[in-house]
């Protein structure tokens, strides 16, 4: 990535204004690293000093692609200092970019402690003017409070100093700041890709000088930037993570409807993503969303309009929807197997979702518990996410078992189940697979094959959304017996099992 150094009043960047990132995580790394390689000078502070060891030590403590090239040329040119002096980071810099956890709290409310200890270190450390900008993902109003609490904390911090007149002639004043919000629309496994490719920018400021300051760092990325106040662009970020989790539990419900009357759902996916109104993305059928954002996202920003009196009941319906794909999707391991207790069976695919080790709220793990609850044992393999999964789910003999590559796990199984949709798992050599399953039966979770391919590799396949025989709705059943089939509406795996019956 090419250093695109840019100018603020014709100084160069690290000249004028020194900024900080505070949270060195899956937002906060790709953020400060994607800033040194625009030219400015960053501070990346985390209070975890283990988490800085790492950085120093040229290493990111998760994994995410094109990350480690680029913390090496940032270590190596000097603009970015990653540092455990959190406060320091704080004195030292003009732009404080907030990247700290806001995990869920009670009844899915956004936990805020992480946020609100951040303003109370602003307080203490306002030695001039500072912007400080929320991109972690917070509700509504948050930047309000944060406001709030820097001049509460402030004005106490000045009090004090002008009592023991330790700043001289500037004790008791309270330094001016602002308070913006800059969402990160980072996703895992692209945050690099993301950063230098934003479909858009969102800033939400309420002064001049917060907007000139984030439009002079993100000028060079050029792309469509909307300016609003900081309540909206926090609402701008919830909204987009609640509709795109819409967007998956709509195809996933569609999906069951497509089983149901044999549709396949990559098709109807197709047929209406083509409509710019509607667009392809985000309706992949499958087991489900999972990950740090969507789900606590979701639950925060349905608490959040519940608080304010607002029925919140369609997001409610799009995280029950999205809870009951482990559900329906061990249906068709029990359709598929008969008895699980006692059958080995084969996952590919742990993190929740390709191109990262990161293991939260992952539907696949949610599968595994139920297979293991239900006697089955299990080989994993996932490219990245076994480290984090061992950490959770330990190796035990004749239970669990990690293995080293996806014909491993498949070695001897009764069953493979493909969990994430990671590349790897698109091009598996099946005749391999194959023979070294003991039963040559797979259950896709994210449509990673065709049908009649794995047919034709001599798969019993099943799918998501797929491949069903048609079935009458109940109540057609219930008053009219059901018609013989004709031989048109057998599907081929009804006439092989026929002919292998006749054989
Ligand atoms: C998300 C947002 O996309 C990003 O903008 C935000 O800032 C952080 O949260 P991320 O959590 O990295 O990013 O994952 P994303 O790529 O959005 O996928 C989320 C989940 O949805 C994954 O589990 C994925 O497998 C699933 N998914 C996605 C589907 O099941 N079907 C789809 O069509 C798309």
């Amino acid at each position: 990535m090419a250093s695109r150094a840019g100018s603020l009043n014709g100084k160069k960047n690290s000249e004028k204004t020194k900024i900080a990132v505070l949270g060195m995580g899956h937002v906060g790394l790709p953020t400060a690293l994607g800033m040194a390689d625009l030219g400015w000078e960053v501070i990346g502070a985390d209070s975890n000093p283990q988490t800085i060891a790492t950085l120093k030590q040229v290493k990111s403590w998760f994994y995410e692609p094109d990350l480690e090239p680029l913390l090496e040329k940032h270590l190596k040119s000097g603009l970015f200092q990653p540092t455990a002096n959190v406060d320091q980071a704080i004195a030292d810099s003009t732009i404080l970019f907030v990247c700290v956890g806001t995990p869920q709290g009670d009844d899915g409310k956004a936990d805020l402690t992480q946020i609100e200890n951040i303003a109370r270190m602003v307080a203490r450390n306002l030695n001039g003017y500072k912007l400080i900008v929320e991109k972690s993902t917070v509700p509504a109003i948050t930047a309000q409070w944060v406001k709030k609490t820097i001049t509460r904390y402030a004005q106490i911090e000045a009090r004090n100093a002008a009592k023991t007149a330790k700043n001289g002639k500037h004790a008791g004043e309270v330094p001016h700041f602002d308070v913006a919000s800059n969402p990160e629309f980072l996703q895992e496994g692209r945050a690099v890709e993301n950063f230098f490719h934003p479909d858009r920018i969102v800033m939400g400021v309420d002064s001049d000088r917060a907007r000139e300051l984030l439009e002079a760092i993100y000028r060079p990325l050029n792309c469509p930037i909307v300016v609003t106040n900081p309540t909206t662009s926090e609402l701008i970020k919830h909204t987009a993570n609640a509709f795109l989790s819409t967007k998956i539990s709509f195809i996933n419900m569609v999906s069951d409807i497509c089983e149901a009357v044999g549709a396949d759902v990559t098709n109807v996916a197709q047929g209406i993503g083509l409509d710019p109104r509607i667009g392809t993305g985000f309706l992949s059928a499958g087991i489900g969303f999972g990950g740090y954002c969507f789900p606590k996202d979701l639950r925060a920003f349905a608490y959040l309009g519940e608080e304010h009196g607002v029925d919140c009941s369609m997001l409610r319906e799009v995280e029950r929807i999205n809870t009951r794909r482990i559900d329906l999707f061990m249906k068709k391991v029990r359709r598929a197997l008969w008895v699980v207790q006692g059958k080995t069976i084969a996952v590919l695919g742990l993190a929740f979702k390709p191109r990262t080790d990161d293991i939260r709220e992952a539907p696949a793990l949610r599968i595994v518990e139920a297979l293991l609850r239900e006697g089955a044992s299990v080989r994993l393999y996932d490219p990245e996410g076994m480290p984090n999964a061992k950490r959770m789910l330990p190796e035990e003999t004749g239970r669990v078992a990690y293995c080293a590559s996806a014909y491993e796990a498949a070695e001897g199984t009764n069953a493979v189940l493909l969990l994430t949709e990671w590349a790897d798992f698109r091009n598996l050599d099946l005749e391999r697979v194959h023979d070294l399953m003991d039963v040559p039966l797979m259950i896709d979770g994210r449509n990673l094959y065709d049908p009649a391919q794995m047919q034709r590799a001599g798969f019993e396949y099943h799918s998501m959304g797929r491949d069903t025989p048609v079935q009458f709705p109940a109540s057609i059943v219930k008053h009219h017996p059901p018609a013989k089939r004709s031989a048109a509406q057998k599907t081929s795996k009804t006439r092989k099992r026929e002919r292998a019956v006749v054989g």
